[in-house]
C-alpha cells in the first residue's frame, strides 16, 4: 500500500514551483477505481458525468446526490491511494447553503474526501460553508456541464475578453472562499494559463490546453469504452469498446457451436457418486469401470 493523497498535498502542487502535473481521472465503481489507483494516478473523481457514461442520460443534470453517494462508496471501498473527490450534483447545493453542506456530509459518509462543485463568485456562500464544515472543496469552471441549458449546449467559454477576465475573477473568488484546486473545462489555453497563473492552488484542466497544473479526462474517452461524441480534447489511449465487442461476439459463438463451456470449465462429480447415479453421461464420456476414476473431480473452489 502506497502514500495517500491528501487535498492539502495536492493543494501545494503547482507546476510554476516545479512540480508535475496532477493526474485525474473519473471513477464511478470499484474495479475502475482499482484500475486507475494502480496505474498511480493522483486524484479519483466520481464525477457526475456518471449520468451520461454509465447512466445513459443525455446531460448530467439526472442524477442525485443518492446516485452519487452510491457510486463514491463504491470507488472507496476500494481504498485507493488517490484522493476520491465526488461531484456534488445538480440541485444539491442550489438552493441553501445548509443544504450544501448536508449534501457534501453525506458525500463524505460514502467516502469521498473532498467534494467538486461547479459555478464561480455566486457559489462562494455555499464553498465556504462547506470548508467551514472541514470538507475540501475543489472548484469547476469554464464549461460547466450543469449549466448546459444556461450556456446553450456544451461550448467552450471565456472566448471573449470580458468573459476571459470574469473567469479570472471567479477563479479568484473560489480561491478567497477556500478551494484547493479548480478545474477548468472548456476554455482557451491563453485563459487557463491566465487562471493558473493567477491563483495560488492548482488548476486542472479538461479542455483547457496546456498550461494548466494538471489533467483530467472521463475513464470511458481514455480507455475508448465508448464511441459516441468525441470532443477535440480527447485521447483514447485504448480501443476496450471494440476490444470487448469482440470478446463479447467471441464468447456467443463458442455458446452457439457447443465449444463452450470445455470440460476444463465444467464441475464433475466424483465418479462413484456418478456411477451410483447411474448418469449415462459418465458412460459416455469415461467408459465403464476402471477408467471412472480419473474423473473424480469435486467441487473445490466454488465461484
Ligand atoms: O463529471 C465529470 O466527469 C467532470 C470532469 C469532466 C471534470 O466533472
Amino acid at each position: 500500500m502506497g502514500t495517500r493523497m491528501t487535498a492539502p498535498v495536492i493543494r501545494a502542487r503547482k507546476v510554476a514551483h516545479g512540480d508535475e502535473p496532477l493526474v485525474m481521472v473519473t471513477a464511478y465503481d470499484a474495479p475502475g477505481a482499482r484500475l486507475a489507483d494502480d496505474a498511480g494516478v493522483d486524484v479519483l473523481l466520481v464525477g457526475d458525468s456518471l449520468a451520461m457514461v454509465v447512466l445513459g442520460y443525455d446531460d448530467t443534470l439526472q442524477v442525485t446526490v443518492d446516485d452519487m453517494a452510491h457510486h463514491t462508496a463504491a470507488v472507496a471501498r476500494v481504498q485507493p491511494n488517490a484522493l476520491v473527490v465526488a461531484d456534488l450534483p445538480w440541485m444539491s447545493y442550489h438552493v441553501s447553503v445548509e443544504d450544501s453542506v448536508r449534501n457534501a456530509a453525506r458525500l463524505v459518509r460514502a467516502g469521498a474526501s473532498a467534494v467538486k462543485l461547479e459555478g464561480g463568485a455566486k457559489r462562494v456562500p455555499m464553498v465556504s460553508a462547506i470548508v467551514d464544515a472541514e470538507i475540501p472543496v475543489m472548484g469547476h469552471l469554464g464549461l460547466t456541464p450543469q449549466s448546459v441549458h444556461a450556456l446553450g449546449g456544451f461550448k467552450v467559454q471565456g472566448k471573449e475578453l470580458d468573459a476571459a477576465r470574469a473567469l479570472v475573477a471567479d477563479a479568484e473568488a473560489l480561491v478567497d472562499a477556500g478551494v484547493f484546486a479548480i478545474v477548468l473545462e472548456g476554455v482557451p489555453d491563453v485563459v487557463a494559463r491566465w487562471i493558473t497563473d493567477a491563483v495560488p492552488v492548482p488548476t486542472i484542466g479538461i479542455g483547457a490546453g496546456r498550461h494548466c497544473d494538471g489533467q483530467v479526462l472521463v475513464f470511458h474517452d481514455v480507455l475508448g469504452l465508448q464511441d459516441g461524441i468525441r470532443p477535440k480534447f480527447v485521447r483514447r489511449y485504448a480501443q476496450l469498446k471494440q476490444a470487448g465487442t469482440e470478446a463479447i461476439a467471441a464468447f456467443a459463438a463458442d455458446v452457439r457451436s457447443g465449444a463452450f463451456p470445455s470440460e476444463e470449465e465444467t464441475y464433475h462429480l466424483p465418479a462413484a457418486t456418478a456411477a451410483a447415479l447411474g448418469a449415462p453421461e459418465v458412460v459416455e464420456l469415461y467408459g465403464s469401470g476402471a477408467s471412472m476414476a480419473a474423473c473424480s473431480s469435486p467441487i473445490s473452489a466454488p465461484r
